[in-house]
């Protein structure tokens, strides 16, 4: 199949011409010109050179920070048929994305100072920027907290057991006045077990036709209530991952109004689809925590309109074809998101629900780079070069050649999408869609 990706190293100057520059930090939309030079921002302004140099036709197309993702799965170490760090970040630049944080679920946990300074050293070879996240519990376990001061001081941004809920409220309170101490965010996945017991899809309607057990919105609500509580309680940060029910919205912004250290993402995939979508049993739209009602889904939209909701973040959870060619019962959860994120976004939120893209832009540049302390200047002379070109106009049909994971587990193959990525720009390397 043909690669819908080219990566070339950025050698000497390279000029962007006339894109239309979108600073989310300054929030400002300008047209004018930037010129590269290897890795750095040698300029924006009008720029009239007489050297012949490499330039790209910018006309039409909006330039900004690079998309910054706090949730993907790069199952590196321990599952390389599914992807690794360096698929994954093929992928990311496919998806715009220059910075991620990586989630620790992989074999072994991400869960000492060690496996931390593999993944840091491993990044540094690629072309995006690779952010650890460590497990708060020693193999994800649930139980004995893992070494997060060590792993910390390694360059741990956040401590998460993502795919698996920490159960314990001890736990989860020790785990916050931890972090605490680090000044970073715990990202709880919320699903209390007992109540989620062996649901597969979303409680509801669509469920009972469709004989699948169902996974009710108390069973994320409640333990997001619970988390949002000891976050108050201890004065630590935290992060809401992949937030899917309307109570659970509602517990954010009920909090928010008191307490200002919580932050929270939500998915394209729980934007863009509701539990309706499911009723040809698509395994590709299993995922924890599920795609809910579409009462839900507008809740969600509402939340990232009114600021409730953060950011957008993909949970990029990529599955081989034995995860997924099977019943809906035995059907890994998890899908992939970075290539299709932005044209599923903006489709959804700018064409659709009306957000203006200053502020789609944010929710995937400013605010989550925000969350995790990174640059969030990086529209200026002498900065490293972290930028994402894309056509806000360009409709186009998502298809399987569009994937770069090594994975090919999108619910989004074949769907029409709004908002196309042209160019993506990262540690020196200019990746061409
Ligand atoms: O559906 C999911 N898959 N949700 C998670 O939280 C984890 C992820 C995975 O790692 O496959």
């Amino acid at each position: 199949m043909e690669k819908s990706m080219k990566i070339d190293k950025i050698k000497g100057k390279l000029l962007l011409k006339n894109p239309k520059i979108i600073d989310p930090l300054k929030e400002t939309v300008s047209q004018n010109d930037v010129l590269l030079e290897h890795n750095k921002i040698a300029e924006i302004g009008s720029i009239k050179l007489d050297e012949d140099i490499k330039t790209i036709d910018c006309n039409g197309l909006v330039l900004t920070h690079g998309f910054c993702d706090l949730h993907v799965h790069f199952r590196d170490p321990g599952n390389g048929d599914k992807e690794t760090l360096e698929s994954g970040s093929q992928s990311a630049l496919a998806g715009g994305f220059t910075r991620v944080c990586t989630m620790p679920n992989t074999v072994p946990t991400i869960d000492t100072p060690e496996l931390i300074n593999y993944t840091i050293e491993q990044g540094e070879k690629l072309p995006i920027h690779i952010h650890p996240i460590g497990a708060i519990t020693q193999g994800q376990a649930g139980s004995e907290l893992s070494e997060m001061g060590l792993m910390f001081k390694a360059g741990a941004v956040a401590f998460s057991d993502d795919g698996l809920p920490i159960q314990n409220g001890l736990v989860m309170r020790k785990a916050l006045e931890y972090s605490k101490m680090f000044g970073v965010p715990i990202i709880n996945h919320a699903e209390d077990e007992c109540l989620r017991a062996d649901g597969l899809m979303n409680e509801g309607e669509v469920s009972t036709r469709l004989g699948l057990p169902g996974n009710p919105n108390i069973a994320e609500s409640i333990m997001v209530f619970r988390d949002l509580k000891l976050a108050e309680l201890t004065g630590a940060k935290l992060h809401v991952p992949h937030v899917s029910t309307a109570d659970s919205v509602e517990h954010i912004k009920e909090m928010k109004n008191t307490f200002e250290k919580i932050t929270a993402e939500v998915t394209p995939h729980h934007l863009f689809f509701s539990d309706e979508s499911l009723q040809h049993y698509n395994t590709n739209l299993k995922v924890a925590p599920p795609i809910r009602d579409p009462q839900s889904r507008k809740a969600l939209i509402e939340a990232i309109k009114n600021g409730t909701i953060d950011c957008i973040a993909t949970d990029h959870a990529p599955h081989n074809s034995h995860g997924k060619e099977t019943t809906f019962d035995l059907a890994s959860c998890g899908l992939i998101g970075l290539e299709s994120c932005f044209g599923v976004v903006k489709k959804v939120l700018v064409d659709e629900e009306k957000l203006g893209l200053m502020n789609l832009i944010k929710t995937m540049t400013l605010n989550p780079r925000k969350i995790m302390g990174f640059d969030c200047d990086l529209l200026k002379k002498g900065k490293d070069a972290e930028i994402v070109v894309f056509d806000e106009k360009e409709e186009w049909t998502f298809k399987k050649k569009n994937i770069l994971s090594k994975s090919k587990n999108s619910p989004f193959i074949n769907h029409h999408l709004s908002g196309k990525v042209k160019f993506t720009i990262s540690k020196g390397y200019l990746a061409t869609l």
